[in-house]
């Protein structure tokens, strides 16, 4: 508002100006409004930055103020100004008797729904009885049932975000990436090959790769196992998700053989998680809002495809398997993308909405270091370290801080998964992942409470609780 007080008075000065023009040739005019030009955008750009540290200052302290509170229950309510606060304590005098159950096994991102009860009304959207009925989205896409305001705004925050190129990419929209992932397996399966396509991805894996390839026991694809180990001639499917789920490495195929097809899968390629080094262009991407922007429920993907016929083959699957994809979500999730482009771009209004990016990438960094800090203090774990590398998009050095932890047993621990659940805290065991049990995966993206209250029991679990463990269990 102020920008556009002073963007006024500055053209009222001219038009004043204008009126001497008698005494002022042209080139005095052009040269005034230029410097004046240049002050204003410099003064917006810079209030604009000043506005974004501020406002992740507030948000963050607000954060941890309501995170301050532990509600005793086992499954909190979402965050909401009128939760009562009667069954609270404040953080400091946080009493973890032991008892209750933290359940960090899943990966739900409930930890970003803080950030948009903060922004209030601005993502609201009001859906009539009317609207939203026919199956069709636009006719005349590839992708027939592809929302268009969706499509633009996946485009539109890839651009400003750089991590994916989409010119020249189809696009096609699916119920979450998981459905996107089984259109894809059918898309690039021979439909008349002898035998089942394999499907590989290097361990450790996540986890639902194998169980959904594998669930309709499909004659077009197979689950091969660990990429490292696959020796078969022929054409095979390899899954490469970067950042990884579990370890949240980097990654590049493995198998680089003739008759390959690679599924790149960028859940985690966003710079709350890891640094934005470049705009990747892959033949096949998986996106998912779940974990980009936290909103799991929506239930909605997107694919870039190169080729034309992949694509076909893709929207075919979801055409049969469930005649396009909610229209309703669509609007939803794209209003959501352009409330956080809105924000990074200087047409956007910062008062109203947020800066995502820098709000989640401070909460995540917070809660490694945090988990890195109970990690020390219990002296029975470890974790992975991350090397540092520039994000363009956030214009700094940082090492990964992904969405889970890969958290490894020492101290003679066999059962990293049994010993936690021994102290109730939920994780997925490693072999889930084609790793040592010595692992778990444990969920960085749950609510506050839960976080916080697992750092604290982590930190104090040691050797001689570990030395019980072993013995009770032979
Ligand atoms: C690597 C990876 N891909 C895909 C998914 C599934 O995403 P969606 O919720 O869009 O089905 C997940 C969810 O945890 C994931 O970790």
């Amino acid at each position: 508002m102020k920008h556009i007080e002073g963007y006024l008075r500055v053209s009222l000065f001219l038009s004043e100006m204008g009126k001497l023009s008698g005494v002022f040739s042209l080139r005095h005019f052009l040269v005034l409004s230029l410097a004046l030009n240049v002050a204003l955008i410099s003064r917006v750009v810079y209030e604009g930055e000043n506005w974004r540290e501020e406002q992740i200052r507030a948000l963050m302290a607000d954060a941890s103020e309501k995170s301050a509170h532990v509600s005793m229950s086992s499954s909190p309510p979402p965050p909401s100004p009128s939760t009562p606060s009667s069954m609270a304590v404040t953080s400091t005098e946080i009493k973890d008797d032991g008892e209750r159950v933290i359940n960090l096994d899943h990966g739900d991102p409930t930890m970003y729904e803080r950030f948009w009860q903060q922004m209030g009304d601005i993502t609201t959207i009001v859906i009539s009885g009317w609207q939203s009925m026919s199956y069709f989205s636009d006719v005349k896409n590839l992708c027939w049932f592809l929302e268009p305001e969706f499509a633009k705004q996946i485009i539109r925050l890839h651009k400003i975000v750089g991590n994916a190129v989409t010119d020249n990419y189809y696009i096609v929209v699916g119920t979450g990436s998981t459905q996107l992932f089984q259109a894809a397996l059918y898309a690039l399966s021979p439909p008349n090959a002898s035998e089942p396509m394999s499907v590989v991805s290097a361990a450790p894996f996540y986890s639902s790769y194998p169980s959904v390839t594998d669930f309709l026991k499909s004659g077009l694809y197979k689950w091969a196992g660990d990429a490292n180990n696959f020796n078969k001639d022929g054409p095979y499917i390899e899954l490469v998700t970067s950042p990884n789920n579990p370890d949240g490495s980097i990654r590049q195929p493995v198998v680089n053989r003739s008759g390959e097809n690679l599924v790149h899968d960028f859940a985690y390629y966003w710079p709350q998680y890891t640094p934005i080094s470049s705009p990747a262009d892959h033949d096949l991407m998986l996106f998912t809002v779940s974990k980009a922007t936290g909103h799991a429920g929506m239930r909605l993907g997107w694919a870039l495809v190169k080729d034309k016929e992949v694509a076909k083959k893709m929207t075919s699957f979801i055409e049969l398997n469930t005649i396009g994809v909610s229209k309703d979500s669509q609007q939803r999730a794209a209003k959501i993308l352009q409330v956080i482009s809105d924000s990074y771009e200087p047409v956007g209004n910062p008062k109203e909405s947020g800066p995502f990016f820098h709000f989640s990438h401070s909460m995540m960094e917070e809660r490694w270091k945090a988990l890195r800090s109970a990690v020390k203090q219990s002296g029975l774990f470890s974790l992975p370290e991350f090397p540092s590398s520039f994000c363009n998009f956030l214009g700094q050095a940082f090492g990964s801080q992904p969405a889970f932890a890969w958290l490894k047993c020492e101290g003679g621990i066999e059962d990293c998964g049994n010993f936690l659940k021994k102290h109730k805290i939920l994780t997925r065991n490693g072999k889930h992942f084609g790793a040592s049990p010595k692992y778990v995966r444990v969920s960085m993206l749950d609510r506050d409470e839960s976080f916080n209250l697992f750092t604290k029991r982590l930190s104090s679990l040691h050797l001689s609780q570990s030395k019980d463990h072993e013995e009770e269990s032979p």
